[in-house]
Formats: structure tokens, C-alpha cells, sequence
């Protein structure tokens, strides 16, 4: 009996090479455009104490109680495979001695991520996320700042119809005060779905992004923590609006916009496709002022942004931006017969060592049948070498795009291909 065949696991998805150039120009454009603004590339590991993430994401979020990869190792150390890369971050930061750099550190990564998420469109299991991190200073200028280069990303990619959906969910003094409030306003109300009852014991301001029809009528009177925040915090976010203004980025603000991580102090945000709204939000950040004391350090304030790269990558092929790669292949080189072929295998390897790109056939006999994959790949130049080259030691250069065909000596045809496409 045949053996039943191995497939890969729901929600994760293989890359194919005709895939990749939108991953490469995601990455290429982010990383070209963050670096610019004085961002360092970091990498981290694919997995980590789970404590790290129990701790700083917060054990009543979905992430950690429905989504989060854990498995014990051969030493029974329990870990997790990251869900985000803002724990991540802030660790690496505590544990390389990063405070004593100059301050703030600005930090980027690109890469996978892991949740167990019901797999729909735009929903994986395994996905990629391109992120920013600045940690070490708290002022209003940075959150400006790092919205603005979120923004830039998304506009270098050409990506349009976006909103950036912005809020503050204030501190740890009237964040408290206001949730007391939303409870009590709450109570009087009937109707609410048994996931908001269950968050108003845990995390109330999550009720405010419940999707639920009868909730959204009550979220609709429902006190609004922005009208909550205590001074600093409303002299701080006034201040970020400010300066968005001044770069005339636009926001829409959205008292939705909670975000669904523990860490995130005043300023949060998401980037949204303007039609589709909250369905799958393109990317999202927000300021943690209080992370590093959650993870035993002492305060190091700190503001990040992460871009779903599957969701902007479906987002260029909806609005049909074109995605160009540089051609690789310069050259093909075609053979005729078996003495010939030999040499066509040594000219191939010089050419590569040279810098030049190169492809050829080696399965192939007839030079008709080479010159159409030559001319398929959309070469300039064929080199041919038959019996009778392989015999003279010469090689044919033919040019694609006037058929011209000259002879050249072996020993000097790669330095003229290097003047040729000035490699
Ligand atoms: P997040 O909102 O959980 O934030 O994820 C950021 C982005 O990752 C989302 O906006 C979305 O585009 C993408 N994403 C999330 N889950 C999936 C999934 N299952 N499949 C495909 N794409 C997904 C964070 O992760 C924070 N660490 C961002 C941050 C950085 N905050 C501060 N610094």
C-alpha cells in the first residue's frame, strides 16, 4: 500500500521562487528605508523562555491563551516559539548591557513569527513580520517619529488607501480609574456577548474591541478613555498629534484601537486598508513604557511598530503594483556535442567566477531547441561553442537582439563579456 503522503502543517504556506521577489522587495524596501532613519538590524531567537511571553504579553490575551507555540525540550525547559518580536526585543536589550549604549537604541528585524490562529486569508500560523523598536526615550517626538516611518514604509512600497487608526490607552494611574468607570457603565447595560463579561474581570478595555453586534450598539456610549487620560498623558498624546500634524501625516482617531498585548502604554496604532478596516490590519505598534520592569529590569521606556508582510504583500497584488526584480542572467551558453560540452562546463564556471550570470542546458542537444530557452530567458548573449570551436579553442558570441555572431579565442572571452555588461 502506497504510504499516505506528508503535507505541510495547516496554516503555514512554502514560499515558491515566483513568490519570493514580493518577499525580497518587502524586505528590501523596509530595511533600505529604516535604516535611513538610523535603525540597526537585530536577530533574535526563533524561540524563547516562554516566561518571556507569558510575562510581558500578559496571560489573559488571546496570544498567550489560545495562540502561543510551547514545548518542553530534551532538558524539560520549557519554551515557545515567538508570537511577536517586541519580548523578544527588550530582553535582548537587558541582557546585552544595551542601556549603557546611547540612548534610544533603534532596532529592526524581519522575520518569522508563530501563532495558532484559525488559518483564513491573510491568517497564518506561521507568519512574517517586519518590525521597529526604539527604546530609551519617552518623548512625544519619538512616537511622531516612529509613526512617520511606519507610514514611510507602507508609501515606499506604494502602497495606497491605508489609514493610520491611533489612540492612547493612557498609563498605569488612569488606565485603572478608567476601566472602573467602563465596568460600572457595563453593569447597566444587557446584552453583552460572554467574551466581553469575561474581559471586564480581566482586561475591560478589550471589551471596546468586540466585533459583537449587540456589543458594538452598547460600545457606542460607552465613556471613552481618551476624555480619561490623566494630564501627562493628555499633554503627551496632544503633543504626538501635534507633531503628526506638523508632518501632515494623517489619523483617524479611533478609541477602539486597544491593541491586543498587556504591554502597550499611551500612544497605539494600526495601519488599515481604508475599505476593509479592522479585518486584517496591515501592521500595528504602540508605545511600552513599562516592559522592562515587567521582565525585572529597571523603567527603560520604549515604542515599536510591526508590518504583517503576507498582508502587504496581498495588499500589492490587490492594487496591482508592479514589483520589479534586476535580471540575473546575462548570459546563456549553448553546446553542440560531447567535446564541446565539456568546455561549455569549464566557460560556464569561468563565466560564474568572473561575476557574470549564467544558464545553460546541459539535457539539451539541438542548438535550436537551446537558443529558444536562451532567448526565453531574455539574455543578451548566447555563447556557442561546437565540435569545430571546441577543436580551434574559440567560442561564437551571438547577440540576441540583432542575431550578429562573432568569434572570439577562449582565453579572452570572459574579460570581453565583463566589458560587454560591464561587470
Ligand atoms: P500585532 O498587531 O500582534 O503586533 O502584529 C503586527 C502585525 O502582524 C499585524 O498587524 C498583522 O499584519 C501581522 N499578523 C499578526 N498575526 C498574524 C497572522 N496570524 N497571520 C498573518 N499576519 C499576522 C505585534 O506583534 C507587536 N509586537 C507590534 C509591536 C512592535 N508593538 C510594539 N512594537
Amino acid at each position: 500500500m502506497a504510504k499516505k503522503m506528508i503535507q505541510r502543517p495547516r496554516g503555514t504556506k512554502d514560499i515558491l521562487p515566483k513568490e519570493q521577489i514580493y518577499f525580497k522587495n518587502v524586505e528590501k524596501t523596509f530595511s533600505e528605508t529604516v535604516e535611513k532613519a538610523g535603525f540597526s538590524k537585530i536577530t533574535f531567537p526563533t524561540f524563547e523562555d516562554a516566561k518571556l511571553f507569558n510575562r510581558s504579553i500578559g496571560k489573559d490575551t488571546d496570544v498567550i491563551e489560545k495562540e502561543m507555540y510551547t514545548f518542553s525540550d530534551k532538558s524539560g525547559n520549557l519554551l515557545a516559539l515567538r508570537p511577536e518580536g517586541t519580548a523578544s526585543v527588550m530582553r535582548a536589550y537587558i541582557e546585552n548591557g544595551m542601556q549603557s549604549w546611547s540612548q534610544p537604541v533603534k532596532l529592526y528585524y524581519f522575520g518569522p513569527f508563530f501563532r495558532y490562529d484559525r488559518p483564513q486569508a491573510g491568517r497564518y500560523r506561521e507568519f512574517f513580520q517586519f518590525g521597529l523598536e526604539v527604546i530609551g526615550d519617552n518623548n512625544p517626538l519619538v512616537d511622531a517619529s516612529l509613526i512617520a516611518t511606519a507610514w514611510r514604509i507602507y508609501k515606499k512600497l506604494n502602497i495606497e488607501n491605508l489609514t493610520i487608526e491611533l489612540n492612547s490607552i493612557g498609563c498605569g494611574t488612569c488606565r485603572p480609574k478608567y476601566e472602573k468607570l467602563l465596568k460600572s457603565y457595563y453593569q447597566d447595560q444587557k446584552g453583552a456577548c460572554k467574551d466581553c463579561l469575561r474581559r471586564l474581570k480581566t482586561k475591560p478595555i478589550r471589551v471596546l474591541d468586540c466585533k459583537n453586534e449587540k456589543c458594538l450598539m452598547i460600545q457606542h456610549d460607552a465613556p471613552q478613555l481618551i476624555n480619561n487620560l490623566c494630564s501627562s498623558c493628555h499633554d503627551h498624546f496632544k503633543t504626538v498629534l501635534e507633531y503628526l500634524d506638523e508632518l501632515e501625516i494623517p489619523y483617524q482617531l479611533n478609541p477602539k484601537i486597544v491593541r491586543g498585548l498587556d504591554y502597550y502604554t499611551n500612544t497605539v496604532f494600526e495601519i488599515w486598508n481604508q475599505k476593509e478596516k479592522a479585518q486584517n490590519s496591515l501592521g500595528g505598534g504602540g508605545r511600552y513604557d513599562g516592559l522592562a520592569e515587567i521582565l525585572g529590569s529597571s523603567k527603560k521606556t520604549g515604542i515599536g511598530f510591526a508590518g504583517g508582510v503576507e498582508r502587504v504583500i496581498d495588499e500589492i497584488k490587490k492594487e496591482e503594483i508592479e514589483v520589479s526584480e534586476q535580471k540575473k542572467i546575462d548570459v546563456f551558453v549553448a553546446q553542440l556535442g560531447d567535446k564541446a560540452r565539456k568546455k561549455c562546463f569549464r566557460l560556464l564556471n569561468d563565466l560564474l567566477d568572473a561575476g557574470i550570470g549564467v544558464e545553460t542546458r546541459f539535457d539539451r542537444g539541438g542548438i535550436g531547441d537551446q537558443l529558444r530557452i536562451a532567448s526565453n530567458l531574455g539574455v543578451a548573449y548566447t555563447l556557442l561553442i561546437g565540435q569545430r570551436e571546441a577543436f580551434d579553442e574559440t567560442v561564437i558570441i551571438k547577440e540576441m537582439d540583432s542575431g550578429n555572431q562573432e568569434i572570439f579565442p577562449y582565453e579572452k572571452i570572459v574579460r570581453e563579456m565583463q566589458k560587454r555588461l560591464k561587470k
